[in-house]
């Protein structure tokens, strides 16, 4: 051997040896490696609190920079150039798919695609045979999306297990961590929700396959297309069964104003509403706009206005059953969180010049409680036709879809309260936020599903909302501050530390 072959294997050995002590005295990630102070350099005691300290440092740099930055990555991973936009098994989609499974992979996960396009990312922990705990949320989007809605699930659940491998606890956690990344949640191409967890939860249609989007392609085409097999049981196969399953957490951006309003980064969700949506069609008779006289109509349009109006008078004091005929500012009602909307209306044949045949109007109606609800629906019925008899106009109010609340899991509710209570807590002593709040982490409802929804038909469910500026959802104007993604990395990671044997989590 030759004095430089000699260096170039004593080069290679001290390297081994090197990356060996590394990983049998405290694994943590390469790049922070260099400055953790050495064993001899102090006592057992001190050394441990400086390694904690630069734990902490290390931590930031994984669920708050990183994830920023991969957020910042996924959200132009779009199929079109102007705006974002990935939806079920679009090349975007795909290559989303493929950037997730590396961050899955990088965190030390298990990682596989399966039919149904949902990525997967799996630790076996200290029981791979214990029923698993799934974190998850959606990859897909809208189209002109934000970068944060469902992403922001995804990403902060890698963070958190990321920074629990570096750490060297993830070999720890006493049962299975699976993360996954939802192919579909939002259905913009199938007009049809929650492809994805519905096939983890076994709700999906059987007709499903047959769904074709606006080309004529069906969802079996499209998989078949991408190389999937896209037969029936390839899908029913994708059901995990309930006894694998600890239970499934999910993080999401709020879609809506009331954290902000409360200056508060993160919130708990007990429940996810309920949901009834009508669509009422109101017939009259169609005449010329000059010649037939105010008295001599039938006209459905005024009378659907009226409707509306009553519509919403019904949500706003529903304990009053909306009766006072004055309208007023819409204010807070007591009938928890009821909300009702009318967000599309049609006319025929729908010109200026023609008093219209025909009004149809979507109602959709949402509320915490089935029973408030329902007798607000009832109300609404009532008040209706009383509108069109009122009016000679024949009114059909048809229910098209019917969702009872979902309530989430009282002790993952307690357990997302608590980590997201220290989140915030030490994302206010490091940010230097004064607080006057009592509580720092309130319980919302939540108005829309999330795959967290789907999830529910499979294991209990707990939910947890990250503040979004203004609460502006579905739009490119979607905004969480660099800080709140921190605070949903923290809260992630501590809820999974309070998991581990309590050495660890001391
Ligand atoms: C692992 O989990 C299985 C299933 O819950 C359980 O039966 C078994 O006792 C567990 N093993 C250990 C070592 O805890
Ligand atoms: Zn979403």
């Amino acid at each position: 051997m030759g004095f430089s072959a000699f260096l170039t294997w004593t080069a290679v050995w001290v390297a081994i040896l090197h990356q060996l002590h590394q990983v049998t005295a405290f694994p943590l990630h390469a790049a922070a490696l260099n400055d953790i102070p050495t064993y001899s350099d102090s006592t057992d005691r001190e050394w441990r609190m400086q390694v904690d300290a630069h734990v902490k440092e290390h931590l930031a740099t994984i669920l708050r920079d990183e994830a920023v930055n991969r957020l910042d990555k996924l959200g132009k991973v779009s199929d079109s150039p102007e705006f974002l936009q990935r939806t079920f098994m679009s090349p975007a989609a795909l290559r989303a798919g493929q950037l997730i499974r590396t961050w899955m992979s990088d965190a030390g996960l298990f990682t596989w695609i399966d039919d149904m396009g949902n990525v997967h990312g799996r630790f076996d922990g200290m029981n791979s045979s214990a029923p698993a705990l799934l974190i998850g949320s959606h990859m897909d989007t809208v189209i002109d999306a934000g970068r944060y809605d469902g992403a922001l699930g995804v990403v902060s659940a890698i963070a958190a297990v990321k920074a629990l491998q570096k750490s060297g606890r993830l070999v720890d956690y006493p049962r299975p961590i699976e993360i996954i990344a939802f192919s579909d949640e939002e259905g913009v191409r199938f007009q049809s929700t929650f492809l994805g967890s519905g096939a983890i939860a076994g709700t999906l249609s059987p007709n499903l396959l047959q769904v074709k989007d606006k080309r004529g392609v069906t969802v079996s085409a499209a998989l078949q297309k991408l190389s999937f097999p896209g037969t029936k049981e390839s899908l029913f196969n994708l059901k995990y069964e309930p006894e694998s399953v600890w239970g499934y957490v999910e993080v999401h951006i709020e879609q809506g104003p009331v954290l902000e309003s409360k200056g508060l980064p993160l919130g708990v969700v007990d429940a996810i509403a309920g949901q009834t949506r009508l669509r009422v069609s109101m017939k009259g008779s169609a005449g010329h706009a000059g010649t037939v006289p105010m008295a001599m109509r039938k006209d459905p349009m005024p009378a659907a206005a009226q409707a509306i109006v009553a519509i919403e008078e019904l949500c706003i004091r529903p304990q009053q059953g909306g009766s006072p005929a004055t309208v007023s500012r819409p204010t807070a009602n007591k009938g928890g969180a009821l909300v009702c909307t009318v967000g599309e209306i049609a006319s025929w044949p729908g010109a200026s010049n023609v008093i219209p045949g025909e009004v149809t109007f979507s109602v959709d109606v949402r509320a915490k409680d089935d029973n408030v609800r329902e007798l607000a629906v009832l109300n609404m019925e009532l008040s209706i036709h009383e509108i069109c008899r009122n009016r000679a106009i024949a009114c059909t109010i048809e229910r098209k879809n019917e969702a009872k609340t979902v309530e989430c899991d009282k002790e993952l509710i307690d357990r997302l309260s608590v980590s997201a209570t220290a989140a915030t807590n030490e994302l206010f002593s490091l940010t230097g936020v004064q607080t006057t709040n009592e509580e720092p982490v309130p319980t919302l409802s939540s108005g829309a599903g999330h795959d967290a929804l789907a999830m529910a038909q499979l294991t209990k469910v707990g939910i947890m909302f990250v503040r979004c500026t203004g609460g502006i959802s579905h739009s490119p104007e979607e905004h969480v501050l660099d800080d709140d993604i921190w605070a949903a990395g923290l809260a992630l990671h501590s809820f999974l530390e309070s998991d581990l044997p309590a050495s660890f989590s001391a």
